[in-house]
């Protein structure tokens, strides 16, 4: 049986950067208060026009040239996002018209933060059971479209970007094991509560951006990502001394670094890229993961462990060889 193994990353940031000085300007916040309990120095923020499949697509064009394939090889699209350019068609529909490759199967998963970890369980089950043999994953938000920018308790903590991987089935390990959960008692404390299905003429525009009870969803998020990386390395036998990388959800650098410790992973095998993007939901690991191997950190053949946990709640892990 063929692995699925990552053969390019690629990413895209906006190119308006708001700092936390800039945020201070219009809201009551620091840039100590930012830094101190989030770690975030600045985010990027789509500009008028640029939409989460335009980005999407620029992200995905770097995975592709980085994984030295023809678009049309891909045969199957997976886009991680909450923030769709429209109800549908899906992101993913619009990413293959973009590259021009119509034909392959192309769709959008939902799972909030963990979505690209969602995508990439599929894409790896594709993959493994002959269905597909390149695979493009992307995450992909224009999170700054639905916060809402007079609440300091969450506008300050989220940005727009997108990251894509090229998964192509290889003789060479790859993914290990992947694995997703969800729990979807705790709706309220991560959501946003507009949806189609309670009627757009309804919407009332407080109900249209994120709304977060921030100190449940940090302690929530604490536990899980322990939780789930003990289930990923006792079950396939890893220890976390045999980790190379440990590249986590980018939400809040305290989150981070609590897991990191939990885990026994030393600050210096930990990826941290939350200070330049914020929290950009599904993208925020891919982004990590090719700032990483770009700026050459992470190298073929090692060993990495992905975490995400977000909204639903929902959470999951990979295990992979890069
Ligand atoms: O992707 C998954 C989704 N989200 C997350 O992972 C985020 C999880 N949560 C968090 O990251 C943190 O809970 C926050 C960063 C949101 C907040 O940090 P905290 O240490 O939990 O602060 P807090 O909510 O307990 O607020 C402390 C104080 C409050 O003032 P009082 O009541 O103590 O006077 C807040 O009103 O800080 C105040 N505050 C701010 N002050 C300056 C809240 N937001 C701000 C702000 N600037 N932006």
């Amino acid at each position: 049986m063929k692995h699925a193994r990552i053969a390019g990353t690629g990413s895209y940031l906006p190119e308006k950067v708001v700092t936390n000085d800039d945020l201070a300007r219009s809201m009551d916040t620091s840039d100590e208060w930012i830094r101190e309990r989030t770690g975030i120095r600045r985010r990027h923020i789509a500009a008028d026009g640029e939409t989460t499949s335009s980005i999407a697509v620029a992200a995905a064009r770097r995975a592709i040239e980085a994984a030295g394939i023809e678009p049309r090889a891909i045969d199957l699209i997976v886009v991680a996002t909450t923030t769709a350019d429209k109800i549908f068609p899906s992101v993913a529909c619009q990413v293959q018209r973009k590259l021009g490759i119509s034909g392959c199967g192309a769709f959008d998963v939902q799972a909030a933060c963990s979505g690209f970890i969602y995508g990439l369980d599929i894409a790896d089950r594709f993959v493994r059971t002959g269905g597909a043999e390149n695979v493009l994953v992307i995450g992909a938000e224009t999170l700054s479209r639905i916060v809402d920018w007079n609440d300091r308790s969450t506008a300050v903590l989220f940005g727009d970007g997108a990251g894509a991987v090229l998964l192509e089935a290889n003789d060479r390990p790859g993914i290990v094991a992947a694995h997703i959960h969800a729990d979807g008692e705790q709706e309220e404390l991560l959501h946003v509560p507009a949806g189609v299905s309670s009627g757009l003429a309804e919407l009332k525009a407080q109900s249209a951006f994120i709304q977060m009870n921030g100190n449940a969803v940090f302690r929530k998020a604490v536990a899980t990502l322990d939780s789930i990386a003990r289930e990923t390395l006792l079950g396939h036998g890893v220890s976390a001394d045999e980790l190379d990388w440990f590249v986590p959800h980018q939400a809040n650098l305290r989150i981070i670094n609590a897991a990191a410790k939990k885990l026994g992973m030393p600050a210096e095998r930990v990826v941290v890229t939350v200070d330049e993007h914020a929290n950009t939901s599904a993208a925020s690991i891919p982004l990590a993961l090719d700032i990483a191997v770009r700026d050459g950190r992470i190298r073929r053949g090692e060993l990495l462990l992905l975490e995400g946990f977000g909204a639903g709640f929902t959470w999951g892990s990979t295990l992979l060889y890069y």
